[in-house]
C-alpha cells in the first residue's frame, strides 16, 4: 500500500520534539525529546506512571500534544491526513481485545485498514490482490498461517499476540509501536514476541516497545528511560541501564552485570 502520491518524504525517524502532553488535566508528558530509527528497535522503559503509555499514543498521533510536536519522516504529525498515518504507523495497545469469534485470517485482513475501528475506515477503496498478498505475508511471518481459519476465541494467549501482530504487520507499517507487548506472556511467548519483532526489524521496520522487564529492554538497539514525564536517560542499553539510572527512575539498587553479549539487571534488595 503506497502513501498518497502527494507526500514529499517516504522515509525517516519518528520523533518527539520538546514534547508536552496532558493525560485528561495531568502533564503526564514534560518536554521529551526523542528519536526513533526504521529499522531499529527502541524500548520505552520507566516505572508505572512514568508516561509511557502517553508517549507512545502521542506518537500515533492519538492524543494532541500541549505543546512541542511530534515528526514522522521530518514532517509534523498534524499535517498528515489520517489515512496517511495510520498507513504509516501501527499500534498494538497494552490489552488488545481481538474479535473472539472471528477468523484469524479475517482479523488479519482487517490490518489493511479497511475497517479499523481505531483509525477509521478508507472509504471506497477495493480489496486487491496486494491486499490479499499482504495479508499472506503477515501470516506467514508470524506463523500463524497454519490456524488462518481457526477463530481468535481457539487460541492461545502467545497465539492471539501473535495475530495481533500479523493484523498489525499487514498494513506494512513504517512504524510499529507496542504497549507492553509481551505482559501477560510466560518466558517462552514474550521471547517468540522478541523474536518475530527482531526479524521485522530486519526487514526495515521501526519498533517502538514500551516493556516492563528490563532484562527484555536490555535485547533493544536503543532504550528510553521516563521518569515522571521526562527523559532520565536515552541510548544503547548498557549506557542507560545503570545502577544510577535505575536507582533514580525506580528507587531500587540493582546490579547491572554482562553475560556474554547480554546484560542482566539484578535488584540489590
Ligand atoms: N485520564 C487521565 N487522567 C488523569 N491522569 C492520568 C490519566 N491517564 C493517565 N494519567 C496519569 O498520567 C501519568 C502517566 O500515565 P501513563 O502514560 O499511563 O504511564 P505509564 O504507561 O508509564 O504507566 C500517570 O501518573 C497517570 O496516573
Ligand atoms: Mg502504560
Amino acid at each position: 500500500m503506497d502513501l498518497q502520491p502527494d507526500t514529499p518524504v517516504r522515509s525517516g525517524p519518528l520523533e518527539a520534539a520538546n514534547l508536552h502532553v496532558h493525560a485528561g488535566s495531568f502533564p503526564a508528558i514534560r518536554g521529551v525529546q526523542a528519536r526513533f530509527e526504521a529499522g531499529s528497535f527502541s524500548a520505552v522503559i520507566g516505572p508505572n506512571g512514568a508516561g509511557k503509555s502517553t508517549l507512545l499514543r502521542a506518537l500515533l498521533g492519538l492524543n494532541r500534544p500541549e505543546a512541542g510536536e511530534v515528526r514522522l519522516f521530518g514532517r509534523p504529525l498534524a499535517h498528515w491526513s489520517r489515512p496517511e498515518r495510520s498507513r504509516a504507523l501501527a499500534y498494538l495497545a497494552q490489552s488488545e481485545e481481538l474479535p473472539g469469534d472471528t477468523r484469524v485470517r479475517d482479523v488479519v485482513a482487517l490490518g489493511r485498514g479497511a475497517g479499523d475501528w481505531r483509525f477509521g475506515l478508507l472509504p471506497g477503496r477495493p480489496w486487491t490482490a496486494a491486499d490479499e498478498a499482504a495479508v499472506d505475508s503477515a501470516l506467514a511471518r508470524t506463523d500463524t498461517r497454519r490456524f488462518e481459519a481457526r477463530r481468535v476465541s481457539e487460541l492461545s494467549g502467545g497465539e492471539r499476540q501473535r495475530v495481533a501482530l500479523a493484523r498489525a504487520l499487514a498494513g506494512e507499517p513504517r512504524f510499529l509501536l507496542l504497549d507492553e507487548p509481551t505482559n501477560h506472556l510466560d518466558l517462552a511467548y514474550a521471547l517468540e514476541v522478541m523474536r518475530y519483532l527482531r526479524c521485522e526489524v530486519a526487514g526495515g521496520l521501526g519498533v517502538v516497545a514500551v516493556l516492563h522487564d528490563l532484562n527484555l529492554a536490555s535485547r533493544a538497539d536503543t532504550l528510553l528511560l521516563l521518569h515522571q514525564g521526562k527523559v532520565l536517560a536515552a541510548g544503547a542499553p548498557h549506557e542507560v541501564l545503570t545502577p544510577q539510572n535505575l536507582l533514580a527512575a525506580y528507587g531500587v539498587r540493582v546490579r547491572v552485570v554482562r553475560d556474554a553479549d547480554r546484560l542482566l539487571v539484578i535488584p540489590e534488595d
